[in-house]
Order: structure tokens, then sequence, then C-alpha cells
């Protein structure tokens, strides 16, 4: 079999990363970790670097999330440390104007060489943004209309040398943004599981993104955002996110995966699921939730789906996506970033390349 498919990192914005619990590793997201995991994974072969947009945490022994570093910021940091990955950093329009992201996001396809994508969240949680005050009353009804209309404009900036529009939610008089985007536009992701969210992505993206419950879900994701895009006449790249727990053996990955059990932190685990299952209202989107936090496995992680074991179980696992689910991308997650992409590197890659999985983005060309 075989195809092109693409690695990236999810890096590591807030402390712990994604496994709520006190026997993974510990550390706080610092600029330096995440330039020396960018590089290690441009090293590697990997293709792109992820970084979220947070802006509130949820407590616990281990104050899961309590620091975020921005994710703008450090990926245009890391674009001159990390020369030859494409790199996506997350907005939230809810909280900044389309002009002002329009401006910003040019100059940071600047810094990087043309090599920045967005990606775009609708929401998040809304705590994160009524903490602010910027939470509308019954956002949850509209964010997508909103993030449309805020999306909308940010193409039309970039794309025109003056822009006048009267829209539901923003008016631009004769707005002026230069400079643009390098190649005139960028790649614009969004994560989303939503039916909702996959308009927005045949609409408005490059690549959609989404977590998911299980991998049979992920495959089932993948084609109906797909699907949803085809219908419209586009074509998308899909990614999903992978925990993982990888091991010697798939026994030591078992044992892993075990001793982070064990330490899990329980208050952290509880807030979360009760703040962010407030959000939700009833339906497929609140049983979704309430799923992963009944599970085992899954209410370990704050995200991903755990892909536990060792390298010829992984690499199958990853095969089955791409071939069965028509996946473009996976977006990882380590417990341990440094050694968990050493692992990879050594252990995974080397299967895929050799089963014929190439790398769909090749390295950017380095400038000097
Ligand atoms: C790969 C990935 C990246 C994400 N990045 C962010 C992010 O940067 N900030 C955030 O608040 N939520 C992020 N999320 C969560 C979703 O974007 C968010 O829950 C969204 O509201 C889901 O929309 P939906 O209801 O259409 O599924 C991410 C999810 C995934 C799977």
């Amino acid at each position: 079999m075989g195809r092109d498919v693409d690695f990236g990192v999810f890096l590591p914005v807030t402390n712990n990363g994604w496994v709520i619990s006190k026997t993974s590793p510990q550390f706080v997201p610092t600029f330096d970790y995440n330039r020396r995991i960018g590089q290690l994974a441009e090293r590697t072969g990997f293709s792109y670097l992820f970084s979220m947009a947070k802006w509130r945490g949820f407590g616990g022994e281990v104050e899961f999330w309590k620091y975020a570093i921005e994710s703008t910021i450090l990926m245009t940091g890391l674009a001159g440390a990390v020369p030859s990955l494409r790199l996506i950093a997350s907005v939230a329009p809810a909280l900044i104007h389309p002009a002002v992201l329009a401006k910003m996001a040019a100059t940071m396809d600047d810094v990087a060489q043309g090599r920045m994508g967005l990606n775009i969240v609708s929401a998040g949680n809304k705590g994160e943004y009524a903490q602010m005050g910027l939470y509308p009353e019954n956002f949850e009804d509209f964010r997508y209309e909103y993030t449309d209309e805020w999306t909308s404009i940010v193409k039309r900036l970039w794309a025109e040398a003056s822009t006048t529009f009267k829209g539901r939610y923003f008016e631009l008089d004769n707005c002026i943004a230069y400079p643009k985007p390098i190649a005139g536009q960028m790649d614009i992701t969004c994560a989303t599981s939503s039916e909702r969210g996959f308009q927005f992505v045949a609409e408005h993206c490059t690549d959609g993104l989404f977590g998911g419950l299980s991998r049979e879900h992920q495959m089932q994701l993948s084609r109906r955002m797909k699907e949803v895009a085809d219908a419209r006449g586009k074509k998308i790249r899909t990614h999903t996110l992978i925990m993982m727990i990888q091991g010697d053996t798939d026994a030591d990955a078992e044992r892993l995966l075990a001793h982070y059990a064990a330490g899990a932190d329980q208050e952290a685990i509880r807030n979360i699921y009760e703040l962010r299952a407030r959000d939700k209202k009833p339906g497929a989107r609140g049983d979704r939730y309430k799923q992963r936090f009944e599970s085992a496995d899954m209410r370990l992680f704050y995200a991903g789906v755990p892909y536990v074991g060792g390298p010829e179980r992984v690499a199958d696992m990853l095969e089955e996506l791409a071939v069965d689910g028509d996946l473009d991308g996976f977006l990882l997650i380590f417990p341990d970033f440094i050694e968990g992409i050493e692992r990879f590197g050594a252990q995974v890659l080397p299967i895929m390349r050799q089963r014929g999985y190439g790398r769909l983005t090749p390295p950017y060309p380095t400038q000097t």
C-alpha cells in the first residue's frame, strides 16, 4: 500500500501537555522547550508544527493548564529556529478584530517566509472568553456564523486593495491592510467534529483537524469531512490528533499507560469535565463529551485518541487510518515530547517509510 502523509507535532504551550496526571512528565511550557521540540521534529522528518490558543486552566493538584504561552507569538518566534517546517498558529476570532489579525498574520508569514498557517478556533471553552467579558450571550448558537464572517473579512483584506464591508457583526469602511501574505492568502485550518464545522472547513480551509473518540471514529470523521467538502467541489486535507503512548514493546507501552493512570489527577479531570460539559448542549456533542470522560483510558487525556503500543502496533494503527480513513495528517502528542519524538523517529517512522508512506509536504527550502 502506501501514500504520502504528514506528521505534525502538537506543541505543548500548556504545562504538562495533555496528560492529566501526577505521574506523567511535569513541565512548564517555555519557548526554549518548544524550540527544542520543533528542532528535533524537523531533524526527525516531521512536516509541521501546530500550537493551540488557550486562555484559562482547570485547576486540580497539577494546576492543569494554569500556564499557557501564546500561540501566534510562539510560532513567530519559532520561525527562525525551525526553518523548513510548516507552522500553524491558533487564533480565536472572538478575541481579536479581523483587520488586526489580517496584519498580524501577514507579518507572521513574512517572518516565516511563507510557511505560516492559521488555525481558527470557533469558540473553545466558554470560561476562557467569559472571564474577559468576550463571550456574547448565546454565542454557542451563532459562533460559526460569526467565525465565517470574520474569516471572510480576513481573506478579503488579504486579497483587496481596500475593503468596505457591512455584515452582521463587523463593519469596515475603506479598510486597508498591507502587507499581504507572501502567497496572497495563507493556509487556514479549523479543528472541529461538527457538521456545521465541516461546512466551515469546506468553505474556508485547506485543512480540517479533529480529535475523536476511537480509531473508528477518527476514520469516520475524516471521511465525512471530505464528503462535505467534495459536495462543495472542494478538496481538503484531514488531520487527526493522536496521543502517542509508545514503548519498545506493546507491554512496555501498556505499562506506561498504567503508570500515568495510577497518578490521574481526579480533581483536574472532574473540573475539566464539569466546566466543559456545562458549555455543551445536550445532544451529540454533549454525549460524545460524556463518553470521553466516562472512559477509563480517554479521561486521562485532555485530547487525542491514545495509541498504545510498540512500534509495529503503532504503525499498523496509523496505516489503518491513512488507508481506511483517508487521513492526510497525524498531529502527534507525546507525554514527554523529546523522548517521544526520538522514539517515534527511531522506531515507527522507518516502518512507515518502508511501507511506502512518504511525506506529503516536503521541507521548505531554507532561506538565509
Ligand atoms: C487539533 C485540535 C486543535 C484545537 N485547537 C484549539 C485551540 O487552539 N483552542 C481551543 O480553544 N480549542 C481548540 N480545539 C478544540 C476545538 O477547536 C473546539 O472545541 C471547537 O469549539 C470544536 O468545535 P465543534 O463544536 O465544531 O466540534 C482544538 C481541537 C483539536 C482537535
